[in-house]
């Protein structure tokens, strides 16, 4: 019972409306069986007390059959409508719950503006404080970063510290608490959210698949996309070997939820979406983890061949995914304890050399 209500309950529910139709339904579940034992006690009582009118001819058999039926089909009535009213106030529950939907105010208000002030590309976190909804825990604080168009930009940092908290603040799925992200030199809040998300383009930390053939897959990114790109971008991902030894090439269907492929293969499909966008901005948020080495580093050479001009955010655990960013950003409890290129990190930032020497040292023993 506490389930139901639990699963009935839905955002600002009215509890007292909720307790009163599962009280409703409860009275009719039992109802329903208990009518119908009703019903054919009410059966056998006319037959015991008929048969034994029948044995002292006072009535007939026929009779008896009449009063059967005449019985059965009045407490059907009554069952049919027992069900009518239980079908009714499923139906007023259900639409109690679509109502809140429908009527819901979106949390995110849309501004009006459709396009940048400064170069595209150009991202800047000002002062930037966050904490998710429904919590006074601060996921972010104080975080100033200003990256430039074209550059790639390597995220690092334990895991929890932030970093997928911090680039869904530049498609705005959700609001900073203090300070401001810019994009293009505008205020995310100020964009028309579709205007803003048709910038950037997001190959998620967990791949969503579709149970649809690769090459939907793939077109989700753009669905206009001609067949030339689909492969070109497929190419770029470094899946299109695996998609052409498919049995069905890019025609093979994907499994509900990419069940039947691979995590490094599922990975590349939506990286390959991701690229496929015709967008200024690419996040990767550890988009290459399940990818060995090499076929991640021929990755990241094909992209910044085929799309120098896009701003590239990639976030990362392995120092041989961001060690030939332009800039890598360690994040450290929601702030930013170091930034800098590869070289300087390992002169300057003494969280980076741990890392580097755990994973070289992890290599290293390997190899042996
Ligand atoms: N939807 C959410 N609501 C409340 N807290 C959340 C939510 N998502 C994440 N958090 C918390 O916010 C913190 C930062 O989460 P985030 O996902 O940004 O970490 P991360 O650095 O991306 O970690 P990982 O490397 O494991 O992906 C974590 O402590 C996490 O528990
Ligand atoms: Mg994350």
């Amino acid at each position: 019972m506490r389930e139901v209500y639990e699963k009935l309950r839905f955002g600002k529910a009215n509890d007292d409306l909720i307790r009163t139709q599962l009280r409703i339904l409860v009275i009719f579940a039992f109802m329903n069986p208990a009518m119908n034992a009703l019903m054919y006690m009410i059966v056998v009582m006319i037959l015991y007390m008929g048969s034994a009118q029948v044995r002292a001819g006072m009535t007939t058999p026929g009779t008896i059959m009449a009063a059967i039926t005449y019985t059965t089909q009045l407490l059907n009535g009554i069952l049919m409508l027992v069900m009518l009213f239980q079908n009714i106030s499923k139906g007023a529950a259900s639409w109690g719950r679509l109502k809140e939907i429908l009527y819901s105010e979106p949390e995110l208000v849309d501004g009006n503006c459709e396009e940048g002030t400064k170069t595209r590309g150009t991202i800047e976190f000002r002062d930037v404080s966050f904490a998710f909804p429904g919590s006074d825990q601060p996921v972010l604080k104080h975080v100033s970063l200003t990256i430039r168009p074209g550059e790639t930009v390597a995220i690092m940092g334990a895991t929890g510290c932030g970093k997928t908290a911090l680039v869904s603040l530049i498609p705005r799925f959700y609001d900073v608490a203090e300070g401001a992200v810019l994009v293009d030199g505008v205020d995310v809040r100020e964009y028309r959210q579709k205007a803003l998300r048709d910038k950037i383009a997001v190959a998620l930390q967990k791949s969503e698949l579709f149970s649809m053939p690769i090459r939907e897959n793939i077109s989700w990114g753009d669905p206009n996309a001609s067949e030339e790109r689909i492969h070109a971008v497929a190419e770029i991902a470094q899946a299109d070997s695996f998609i052409r030894s498919a049995s069905e090439g890019f025609d093979t269907m994907v499994a509900e939820r990419g069940m039947s492929l691979s995590g490094g293969q599922k990975q590349r499909i939506s990286i390959a979406r991701a690229v496929l966008k015709p967008a200024e901005i690419l996040i990767f948020d550890d988009s290459t983890s399940a990818l060995d080495l090499k076929t991640e580093a021929d990755l990241y050479e094909a992209l910044n061949e085929a799309r120098p001009e896009m701003t590239k955010i990639v976030i990362a655990q392995r120092i041989a995914s961001v060690r030939r960013a332009d800039r890598i950003v360690v994040l450290q409890n929601g702030r930013i304890e170091a930034c800098g290129t590869h070289e300087e990190l390992l002169k300057s930032c003494r969280t980076y050399q741990d890392i580097y020497d755990s994973q070289i040292g992890k290599e290293g023993e390997n190899n042996e």
